[in-house]
């Protein structure tokens, strides 16, 4: 996406199309409005007040419009004022970039509106337009005739003229976000059988040689040597061997020793049968997204290395099949965990919670980890809590948790906390091991974050269970359906957020 900066009016922008935010109340003569409507004279009033009444969703494309260089104005409702925040501006966005496309828009203008700031709008609005486009259909053929938008320009008003460095850091910002979350997508729309953990690895691995960061592989034997036996199990009964994948990000000039390290683990279960325990078939071919988590960690690892907060981060994915098989693991199984703690697997199903163990033990231990945040499709449970709108959040340490949340507001991606009590952590207790890797029928998004909880010990950690908003079942507006790249944008903010109180 080519992305430029229009300093001057915006009725002169020769582009296919030029956008509009249109706030619920505002009329054709209100300030931003009104050199529009000035420019097509008794236009505007034609659609105010019936197709446009500036609510959310309301998108109406003009064409007659001589008095401007650009092909077409779309209006796009944006709702109350007061309400309009940078996720909803990434939100709308995304929409005027959708329905321009499928019109065969390929030069797009959105005019800024300003009583946001212009940097964090800028990237609001890049990032809406480069994820908005997204296309998931990555095995099928494109038709011939079809076409994108491949080139946005950002119209300033001339009250922000002066601020036109900051927009193209803004521009900027949102690219890398929205590359970040994209690529995470990709990840997730690839079918097992393409993205095995091998080609898990192979990605995370391209991806790190290009942007410059450390990236170490483990396989079978190397997990093995490590004891890492809670993560081999769930690979046994597979073809396809697991893989634990770190990436290393240490800014220059910083010790990397010192202060805060922030460690990512991300889920990467590349096919959840369910193994031994197996799923029923319906839908069961969604659980290809079930490296969500392992994707949003190589995502903003990406972002990470081209946006270089001044704080060391790595992250980590636990990649595993889980399939059943003569050499799969049991119910009533005992593993011994990297940990030295030994669980006894009731349900083969409950798998994410195994190979994650692993990891987070490895990040506290050896990866010398202060903060832990862990990203993981974890239970179903959660999406009968929170549906499809909000993660679960989870985690032991009030000051980092209060910093997730926080990183998650501003990266506009939506976070719910669910209880941790100790009395949780009675149902996970076995007859024959340390743990056990299911609780009872009830509470399942929290009986699988204690079993996690087990393994972080004393170092600040947060749990996000995303099984309920990795994924879109249905296109929407603003976004295609599939998967959705969430909590991408939520780790790069942490991290930088982190690095910023660290310099403070
Ligand atoms: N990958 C699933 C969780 C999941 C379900 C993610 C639906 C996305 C959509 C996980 O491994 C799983 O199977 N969880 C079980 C846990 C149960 C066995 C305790 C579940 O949620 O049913
Ligand atoms: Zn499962
Ligand atoms: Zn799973």
């Amino acid at each position: 996406m080519n992305v430029d900066i229009w300093t001057r009016d915006a009725r002169t922008l020769a582009t296919d199309a030029v956008a509009v935010f249109v706030f619920e109340e505002e009329t054709p003569a209100s300030p931003e409005l009104m050199p529009f409507d000035a420019a097509l004279p008794g236009l505007l009033p034609t659609v105010f007040g019936t197709e446009m009444r500036g609510k959310t969703g309301d998108i109406v494309t003009l064409h007659a419009t001589s008095g401007l260089e650009a092909k077409r104005l779309i209006l796009v409702g944006a709702g109350a004022r007061e309400k309009f925040d940078y996720r909803a501006l990434r939100q709308r966005s995304a929409q005027v970039a959708r329905v321009a496309a499928k019109k065969g828009v390929t030069s797009l203008g959105i005019v800024l509106r300003d009583h946001l700031d212009p940097m964090p709008a800028a990237a609001a609005i890049t990032d809406g337009v480069i994820t908005g486009l997204y296309d998931p259909a990555l095995y099928r053929k494109p038709k011939e005739d079809t076409t994108t938008i491949t080139s946005l320009t950002l119209c300033l008003t001339p009250a922000m003229s002066a601020a036109e460095a900051t927009v193209r850091q803004g521009v900027d910002r949102g690219i890398t976000l929205a590359e970040a979350v994209n690529f995470a997508r990709t990840l997730a729309q690839e079918p097992s059988n393409k993205l095995t953990p091998a080609e898990m690895a192979r990605r995370a691995q391209a991806m790190a040689e290009r942007e410059g960061l450390e990236c170490t592989i483990f396989g079978r034997d190397r997990m093995a040597e490590m004891g890492m036996g809670a993560l081999l199990a769930v690979g046994q009964g597979s073809a396809q061997e697991p893989q634990l994948i770190r990436l290393s990000y240490r800014p220059a000039g910083t010790n990397g020793d010192q202060g805060p390290r922030l460690a990512v683990v991300g889920k990467g279960i590349t096919f959840d049968t369910g193994g031994i325990c197996i799923k029923p078939r319906d839908a069961m071919w969604e659980m290809k997204y079930d490296m969500s988590g392992g994707a949003a960690v190589i995502g903003a690892m990406q972002a990470i290395a081209r946006l270089k907060p001044p704080m060391a981060v790595d992250g980590y994915v636990a990649a595993a099949e889980n399939m059943p098989s003569a050499t799969s693991y049991k119910p009533g199984d005992v593993l011994h965990s990297y940990d030295g703690k030994t669980i006894e697997v009731i349900d083969t199903d409950a798998e994410g919670r195994l190979v994650l163990c692993d990891a987070l033990a490895y990040a506290r231990k050896d990866g010398g980890a202060t903060h832990i945040l862990d990203l993981a499709t974890l239970t179903g449970a959660v999406m009968v809590a929170l549906g499809q709108e909000r993660a679960g959040l989870m985690g032991t340490d009030s000051a980092f948790i209060e910093s997730v949340k926080q990183a998650a507001a501003a990266a506009g991606e939506k976070v719910w906390p669910l209880p941790l009590d100790e009395e949780y952590g009675e149902l996970m207790k076995s007859d024959i091991a340390d743990i056990k890797n299911l609780g009872n029928r009830y509470a399942g998004s929290i009986t699988a974050a204690w079993f996690l909880r087990e393994f972080v010990e004393d170092v600040p950690w947060v749990h996000l269970d995303i099984a309920g908003v990795a994924w879109l079942d249905g296109d929407k507006p603003d976004m295609a359906k599939g998967p959705t790249g969430f909590g991408v944008r939520t780790v790069v903010q942490l991290a930088e957020q982190m690095a910023a109180a660290q310099v403070n």
